[in-house]
């Protein structure tokens, strides 16, 4: 496991990029952008998240242990009864260290040729593997058919995504709070970084709306559509969805203090980020 956080992010950031190019063009869109504040444009990142099964060799607490190990706590609980998965978050006592949102895919709640594959790919895996250092980033280590990948498409897009790129960060998240406004207009935040991105040709996830959530619930999201990447499969290469990127607005509780926590309606949408477009 990794000694020091910046060490873990630059991992995954690396990795994440490399099937990600969409990730650097947003960074010098936003970065270009001549603000109407002159303020010094940083790109913050809110969160990453991380897509698992829930079988205990590889299971949720698997993954967290790498964020337990670095400081982190256990927050919120989410469940997401039509994609069957069981989800977390992780925070911090430091804020402006990024979120960790962690699913797990509920195997059992698939039939039994899709456990049968699943049960495949992760017998295929070192268990000792799972405590490496890079193990957030390391990918698939199994063999997989696009035959097996196209059955586990029927069922569960998110099995399918895991069986085609194992563990990586599935998306990393621009903080819109840190973002200067865009425009003088009245128009929210990220409803300009969303007019941004789609003068610049960015395809944004329409799924519940372009903007999950709002004020009311204290945290506003949107993102583009994952890029497409060329899988390596035993019987030949597909070009398939791989990751995306997400925008975060976060809002104050009325507490006065910024809500930090995820919303289960708007976080079931941004799933559907990695559908085929
Ligand atoms: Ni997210």
């Amino acid at each position: 496991m990794h000694t020091n956080i910046p060490d873990l992010f630059n991992g995954l950031w690396q990795d994440y990029v490399a099937i990600t190019p969409s990730a650097h063009k947003i960074h010098a869109l936003l970065m270009s952008v001549d603000t109407i504040s002159k303020q010094k444009q940083e790109i913050v990142n809110d969160h990453i998240a991380l897509r698992t099964f829930d079988i205990e060799k590889v299971g949720l607490p698997k993954l967290a242990q790498h964020f337990i190990n670095l400081g982190y706590e256990q927050k919120g609980d989410y469940d997401f009864a039509a994609k069957k998965l069981t989800a977390q978050h992780f925070e911090h006592p430091d804020p402006t260290i990024p979120k960790v949102f962690i699913s797990e895919l509920r195997v059992k709640e698939l039939s039994d040729t899709a456990q049968n594959i699943i049960g495949k790919l992760v017998a295929q895996i070192d268990a000792e593997a799972v405590h490496a250092d890079n193990f957030l980033y390391s990918g698939t280590h199994w063999q997989v058919s696009s035959e097996d990948y196209k059955a586990l498409l029927k069922e569960s897009e998110y099995a399918a995504w895991m069986s085609a790129w194992g563990y990586r960060a599935n998306h990393f998240t621009v903080s819109v709070n840190h973002l200067p406004k865009i425009s003088e207009t009245s128009t929210s935040k990220l409803e300009q970084v969303n007019t941004l991105l789609k003068e610049a040709g960015f395809m944004l996830n329409t799924s519940g709306g372009e903007i999950k959530g709002g004020k009311d619930v204290c945290l506003a999201q949107s993102s583009t559509m994952a890029d497409s990447a060329n899988v390596t499969f035993s019987d030949g290469e597909l070009s398939i969805p791989s990751c995306f990127y997400e925008f975060a607005e976060r809002f104050p509780l009325p507490s006065g203090e910024i809500y930090t926590g995820f919303v289960a309606a708007s976080a079931d949408k941004i799933f559907e980020s990695t559908n085929a477009s």
